[in-house]
């Protein structure tokens, strides 16, 4: 098969479309016919090696931590899976990936795909879908009524934030730029800062929200201005990097790591196929755009979110 794949760290051309074995299913795995996979931010510094000390790559590593595809070869022990079933998943970081024509997973992991959206597209739902549930429902402990400020709310897990708090009588709150807020009002925003001509936290001076979710990289000031902005006992979610210790007030600060978790990932699906969870998918592009994908995401030319198909 081909597939995309590194055999060293280092900039974007270490990553060779080329020919590699294709998977076979061993106990409790099945092989995925990829349809789509999905750029995430973390693809690129695990490339370039920046988390090798978390993430280490057995090299030659196939990036692509989403999957959206039909099962295509199931091992022993797996039940309840059929040849050509439409599935989606996320991969774990340490294994191979998706940016191939097929990548085995474990069964456990795969969940059905929506049927309302293009196969390919439902691999914009995985890793960052299930990250805004968490930072929301597992980490901040949301609830109906609650104020909730969406820093980032323009990339990929932050759509997904907006979506799935103001669902649960949540008044949002979103930062994006004037590309987004058109689609980020959409989703139920009641209030969008437009961050590129008022940063945070002067934009929101003087208010404080029971949740504050950051999806943008932060200097540990910017951080700690943040949990100004968090109520008393309210609950300040980080994505992207350490938290003030004690911030006083009550106010609970967590940076949160994404957790491969089905039934949440399958809850999500059967959300967009009710018609109230919206896949955004910005551009589709062949597998083998991925070097020009990394470059344009390092240097903040990527328009959103990008699905990948086999070339
Ligand atoms: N810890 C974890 O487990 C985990 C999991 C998933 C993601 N993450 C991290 O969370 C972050 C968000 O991920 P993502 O997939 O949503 O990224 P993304 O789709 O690449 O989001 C980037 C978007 O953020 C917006 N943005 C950029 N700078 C901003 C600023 N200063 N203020 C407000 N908005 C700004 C921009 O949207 P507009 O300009 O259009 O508004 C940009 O398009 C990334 O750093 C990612 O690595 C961490």
């Amino acid at each position: 098969m081909k597939a995309i794949r590194f055999h060293r760290y280092g900039d974007s051309d270490v990553l060779t479309h080329e020919e590699a074995d294709r998977p076979a299913a061993g106990p409790g795995q099945v092989v995925v016919k990829v349809a789509g996979t999905s750029f995430n931010p973390v693809d690129a510094a695990i490339r370039a090696g920046y988390l090798r000390e978390v993430f280490p790559v057995t090299f030659p590593g196939i990036p692509g931590i989403d999957v959206s595809g039909t099962v295509a070869e199931i091992g022993a022990d797996v039940t309840g899976w059929a040849e050509g079933d439409p599935v989606v998943a996320v991969l774990p970081m340490t294994t191979a990936g998706a940016t191939a024509e097929y990548v085995a997973v474990q069964a456990d992991l795969l969940v059905p795909a929506p049927r309302s959206v293009d196969l390919a597209d439902a691999a914009a739902l995985p890793a960052v879908g299930l990250t805004a549930y968490q930072a929301l429902f597992d980490h901040a402990a949301l609830t109906a009524g609650h104020t909730v400020l969406v820093n980032g709310a323009g990339g990929a897990v932050g759509g997904y934030a907006v979506q799935l708090a103001t669902a649960h009588g949540a008044t949002v709150t979103a930062t994006a730029a004037p590309r987004s807020a058109t689609r980020i009002r959409g989703y139920g925003a009641t209030d969008v800062i437009d961050y590129t001509r008022t940063p945070l936290p002067e934009a929101a001076a003087g208010r404080r929200f029971d949740v504050v979710l950051n999806l943008v990289p932060t200097t540990p000031d910017e951080t700690a201005a943040l949990t100004d902005l968090v109520a008393d006992e309210g609950a300040l979610v980080s994505t992207t990097g350490p938290v003030p210790e004690s911030p006083g007030r009550g106010v609970r600060a967590m940076r949160m790591f994404l957790r491969a978790d089905a039934t949440q990932l399958a809850a999500l699906a059967t959300r967009v196929d009710a018609g109230t969870l919206a896949i955004h998918v910005a551009a589709r592009r062949p597998l083998t755009d991925l070097p020009a994908v990394h470059d344009e995401a390092v240097t903040g030319r990527l328009p959103g979110k990008t699905i990948l198909f086999p070339a």
